[in-house]
């Protein structure tokens, strides 16, 4: 299947959650068997090929990806979570939003000094979640310098600001 094969399969839904949004809904791509194995597959890859030793995903929808790519390589996930849900002392970080703010939190036990960790999220938009599951794992004691998205949303920058913070991200599908 071809990247534009993969593309057409994600369905855009205008103005949810709010007026004036976009919104990239990756739910018809992973309820789709051949193209989620294919988008899954072309992510892991590129996983394999940095040499990731774990894979972080972001809830919710980072983890179907996250989860599918680190099943595939056959290593081990890194949980980063939204508040509340993790039954141990947390990492935790406050961060903004395309629209709103949120939290996430990690298990500082989940990753090992110096591991490298890839991280993965369905979707790249402002990059305000990704740049605060990075700090939360390097502040975990993990090597994280690449992240991994199913869809990157080019024109709200989360490329550039990811790259400032010393990650290279790469985004499987290009939207505008
Ligand atoms: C979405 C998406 C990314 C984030 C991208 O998650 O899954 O995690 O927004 O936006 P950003 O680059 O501007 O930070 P959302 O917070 O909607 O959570 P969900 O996965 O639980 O639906
Ligand atoms: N998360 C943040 N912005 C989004 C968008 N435009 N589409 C889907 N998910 C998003």
């Amino acid at each position: 299947m071809t990247l534009d094969e993969i593309k057409a399969i994600v369905r855009t839904v205008p103005d949810f959650p709010k007026p004036g949004i976009l919104f990239r809904d990756v739910t018809t791509l992973v309820g789709n068997g051949p193209g989620f194995a294919a988008a899954v597959e072309l992510m892991a890859e590129r996983a394999r090929a940095v040499g990731a030793e774990a894979i972080a995903g972001i809830e919710a929808r980072g983890f179907i990806f996250g989860a599918a790519i680190a099943s595939r390589l056959g290593l081990g996930f890194v949980s980063v979570r939204k508040p509340g849900k993790l039954p141990v002392p947390v990492l935790a970080i406050d961060y903004a939003l395309e629209y709103g703010t949120d939290t996430l939190e990690v298990d500082p036990e989940a990753v090992a000094e110096g591991q490298h960790v890839v991280l993965v999220d369905d979707l790249l938009a402002t990059g305000g979640t990704a740049l605060a599951a990075v700090e939360l794992l390097r502040r975990a004691g993990a090597r994280v310098d690449h992240a991994l998205f199913a869809i990157d949303l080019f024109e709200l920058g989360g490329g550039e600001r990811l790259k400032r913070a010393g990650v290279a991200a790469d985004g499987l599908l290009a939207f505008e």
